[in-house]
């Protein structure tokens, strides 16, 4: 018997591939700091759970395949605040944004097509391509431009007649970068130009540090029937057990063509869906507090940064990571080695090897991906053991 070759090319996660080796540290008694996931630490508002509380349906029905109607609404509501009117056949509620992209790659993509993506991109992208037998390939971006996007001449000498969409993150995860007004245009003019779909998945849209102002998808009028719009509350609301994204589009093939995969797969949660539709309330304090309190800890993150030689890291505007170039030969072995052999007052900590991040080989090698989702008193004390660790790890190594 022999499984496909569509899952055997498929990765594991390097966000969790080093978990065994913590899991052995904290069995030795070592402290770990977990900076390698996004798992947001923010209390994920009561309205969510009041509202589940109170439903109490004598029998838990399937729901519409398109969303149940008040979160659609919400959701709508949510985006004229970006200045986008949506219905309700352009936008779907889906089992997070990870089912969104899944669908949206499937629908634009046939066996063998790309997608085009800026270097280092969100490592899951790779997986979801493949269920559609489509691939991403990359362009380069790099942390000494901040990670910000190159030339149109670069971008397109990718594109082969097999490109079907280009996608971004923005803000980016693993980059934190918010790509500016005039980057989202360049990428708007190439999709006209080749026929192309672009695909933004913003779901980090409401962390937006510095006062930046952050520019949507939503705001490229001329190009609205070839965007297709990724979100999810799992970031937005601290929700990510919640299983609620969507994916909104004002293109009518699209929007036509994706019903046949929504209605195959039934509906999204549908209690949890009753607990997304009453985040509509929630005050703009929350999500003010909330990004203050992100800022903070980026700040932290880059004052940590800066003190230690050889680190190359420009200040992200957004998401809640960071991508830093390290004074090391092995990111993966740098991490390993804090997780196996490197503590400090019994306390060490693990990051994401960037590699994992990449699809060109070799690239991401001396660079790690931190996430800064515990608080600020732990991550100053993580980021003077990254410090120390990555001393250790050079006289270790004979690194100068
Ligand atoms: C850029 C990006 N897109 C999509 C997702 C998936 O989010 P969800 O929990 O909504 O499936 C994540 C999760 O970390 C992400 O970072």
């Amino acid at each position: 018997m022999r499984l496909s070759n569509r899952i055997l090319n498929m990765q594991f996660s390097p966000i969790r591939k080093l978990a065994p080796f913590a899991a052995e540290a904290r069995m030795r008694g070592v402290k770990v700091y977990f900076l390698n996931i996004g798992q947001p630490d923010v209390k994920t508002p009561s309205a969510f759970y009041d509202a589940i509380c109170n439903y109490r349906p004598e029998v838990l029905e399937y729901g519409d395949s398109q969303g149940l109607q008040a979160l659609q609404e919400s959701f709508i509501e949510y985006y004229k605040k970006w200045g986008t009117e949506y219905t309700r056949n352009q936008l779907f509620i889906t089992n997070g944004g990870s089912e969104a992209l899944i669908l949206a790659f499937t629908v634009l993509c046939d066996a063998g097509d790309e997608i085009l993506s800026p270097e280092p991109y969100y490592t899951n992208y790779n997986n979801f391509a493949q269920q559609a037998d489509a691939k991403i390939v990359p362009f380069l971006t790099k942390a000494e431009d901040g990670f910000h996007l190159p030339s149109k001449e670069v971008i397109t000498s990718s594109i082969t007649n097999r490109t079907r969409a280009i996608l971004i993150s923005n803000p980016s995860n693993p980059t934190g970068t918010v790509y500016t007004a005039g980057e989202l245009r360049m990428l708007a003019d190439i999709a006209k130009e080749y026929d192309l779909f672009l695909i933004s998945d913003e779901v980090y849209k409401e962390f937006v540090y510095d006062g930046l102002q952050f520019t949507s998808i939503l705001s490229l009028k001329d190009i609205e029937d070839r965007t297709i719009l990724i979100d999810s509350i799992s970031k937005r609301y601290s929700a990510c057990g919640a299983r609620i994204g969507s994916v909104a589009s004002k293109n009518a093939d699209f929007n036509y063509n994706i019903m046949k995969l929504l209605q195959a797969r039934l509906c999204a949660p549908g209690v949890e869906q009753i607990g997304a539709a009453a985040l509509k309330d929630t005050p703009d304090s929350y999500f003010e507090e909330t990004k203050a309190e992100y800022q903070a800890r980026r700040d932290i993150i880059m004052e940590g940064l800066a003190k230690i030689p050889g680190v190359v890291c420009l200040k992200p505007s957004g998401a809640f990571y960071v991508v830093a170039k390290l004074p090391v030969d092995d990111a993966e072995e740098f991490a390993k080695f804090m997780l196996a052999e490197f503590s400090h007052e019994g306390k060490t900590l693990m990051v994401a090897p960037a590699g994992g991040f990449y699809s060109t080989p070799g690239l991401g090698k001396d660079e790690i991906r931190m996430a800064y989702c515990i608080n600020q008193e732990a991550l100053k004390d993580a980021m003077n053991i990254l410090a120390l660790g990555i001393e250790a790890y050079k006289a270790k190594k004979g690194l100068k």
